[in-house]
């Protein structure tokens, strides 16, 4: 049975215009997108989003970056979301990403990093709930 989780096209690869390249890519391995939608995120919603990271070196920065234009959210279904999807999209740092990944394509550095993905299935789930009310996915399945 097919299983969700939430990618982001982050806001590098959004303003370069990779947006279709990287969907493809991702539809190629298996994922079907199930929604998507634009947007720009305020300040409180990043800060929210990265919650988790608080405090770490990285996280304002993180912040700035998210913010700093429009991304991408997507609901991506197939069997072992989480999973597939973490290593279609490669490590954190493009310099480590495995050949073929969206990273290693297209990500600048680790910090500008072209995409995000869930860590769990516990996160996807609350990373849908944080992007797409009930009737954003109703009727679609799941
Ligand atoms: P993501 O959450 O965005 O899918 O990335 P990830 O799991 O691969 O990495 P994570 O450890 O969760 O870090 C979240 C994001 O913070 C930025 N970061 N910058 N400069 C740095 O050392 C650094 N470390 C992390 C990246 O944008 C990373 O994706
Ligand atoms: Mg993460």
């Amino acid at each position: 049975m097919a299983e969700s989780t939430l990618g982001i096209i982050k806001p590098d690869a959004f303003a370069a215009g990779k947006t279709g390249r990287i969907m493809a890519l991702l539809e190629e391995a298996g994922f079907t997108v199930r929604a998507a939608k634009t947007r720009r995120l305020a300040q409180a919603e990043a800060e929210a989003f990265y919650e988790v990271h608080r405090g770490r070196p990285f996280y304002q920065e993180l912040v700035a970056f998210m913010t700093s234009g429009p991304c991408l959210p997507m609901v991506l279904d197939r069997d072992d979301a989480v999973a597939e999807m973490r290593r279609v999209i490669g490590a954190t740092d493009p310099a480590e990403a495995a050949e073929g990944t969206v990273r290693k394509l297209y990500a600048e550095s680790k910090g500008r990093n072209a995409i995000h993905a869930s860590d769990s299935d516990e996160n996807a789930a609350r990373e849908i709930a944080f992007f797409f009310a009930e009737g954003e996915l109703a009727g679609l399945g799941g």
